[in-house]
């Protein structure tokens, strides 16, 4: 798979306090890589640099194979930022501040209303492309930002927190949005302080902490490396007592708790151990309602990464 985005060692020191430690990070193309972390732990530091609109105090950034200090013409070309504040320009109409960003990137007057078409009706901000932008809500306000962010079909997508602030439901369209973007190919990085916001699309996140990225990889590997056990839930209808027993007695199981006839088992077996438990309940004569592997989410790897100090 082809890197689109690499940092090496990249640092941001203000005054005496960093606020960027040596952030090493690759992200190949075609992926939406989700940085988390609580107020103050870096984000905006970070992609504002990876948007080279901050020159880092250490450290260098390849982008789509251009080096962010040398080749900066060319990466601006290639990327999109989202900033937090997304900069809005109260006194034109949506249209004309979509033209108007047309026109930064020089995209041909014969384009420019055609690309402002696409990414308003990408944005679903259509209805209000002849609104003054002072009369959006900040809902709306946000997806013309994005929608500004796309507007020179870049490659490569750096937001910052683009969610917050938003209402239940628009949560949702942006979550769709988002998806959207991945189908499209887009590699995006993107900020958020709500890890379970990010599960939907994001293919692989990076946990960030007074500047230090902590963690980070796919999902799916940093669930792996992470389960040191399954949780199993099992509902049975008759002989607990047995099965208490055979739990107590497996070497695979590390705890388990009872609330009358369902039981939590924390397990530390393969897949085929795993089937081999359900066996051996069977074979007591167990009556065994439900077997069940809980499947773990981002939160409860950031809650593990919290416990553990993983590095
Ligand atoms: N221009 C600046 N001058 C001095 N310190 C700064 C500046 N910008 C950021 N910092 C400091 O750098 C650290 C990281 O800030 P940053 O804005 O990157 O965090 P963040 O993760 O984006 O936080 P938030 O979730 O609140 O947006 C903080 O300690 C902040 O005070
Ligand atoms: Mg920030």
């Amino acid at each position: 798979m082809k890197t689109a985005i690499q940092t090496e060692g990249l640092r941001r020191v203000f005054g005496n306090s960093i606020a960027v430690a040596d952030l090493t990070l690759s992200v190949n193309a075609g992926e939406c890589f989700g940085l988390i972390g609580p107020n103050g732990a870096g984000k905006t530091t970070a992609l504002r640099m990876l948007a080279t609109l901050l020159e880092p105090s250490n450290g260098r950034i390849q982008i789509l194979g251009y080096d962010a200090e040398d080749e900066t013409a060319d990466v601006r070309r290639k990327i999109g930022f989202m900033p937090d504040d997304f900069g809005i320009y109260n006194d034109l109409k949506v249209w004309e501040y979509l033209d108007y960003f047309a026109m930064a990137y020089r995209i041909p007057s014969s384009q420019r209303r055609k690309r402002a078409k696409d990414v308003v009706e990408l944005v679903d901000l259509n209805v209000k492309e002849d609104a003054f932008v002072e009369t959006l809500s900040r809902g709306m306000k946000q997806r013309l930002c994005l929608a500004k962010t796309l507007i020179h079909d870049p490659e490569v997508l750096f937001l910052d927190e683009p969610a917050s602030g938003l209402d239940p439901m628009a949560r949702i369209e942006f979550r769709e949005l988002m998806k959207e973007l991945v189908k499209l190919g887009k590699t995006i990085i993107i900020s958020s302080h709500i890890l379970t916001e990010m599960s939907d699309f994001c293919t692989s996140v990076g946990i960030i902490e007074k500047g230090k990225l902590v963690v980070a990889g796919r999902i799916d590997e940093l669930l792996r490396r992470l389960k040191g056990s399954t949780r199993l839930h099992l509902e049975v209808i008759s002989g607990v007592v047995e099965l208490r027993e055979l739990l107590d007695a497996h070497p695979k199981v590390h705890s388990h708790t009872a609330n009358d006839l369902e039981l939590i088992v924390e397990f530390t077996g393969n897949d085929e151990e795993t089937a081999g438990l359900l066996r051996a309940i069977v074979t007591a004569g167990v009556g065994v309602k439900g077997f069940y592997e809980k499947r773990e989410n981002l939160e409860d790897i950031f809650l593990k990464i919290g416990a553990h100090k993983v590095s």
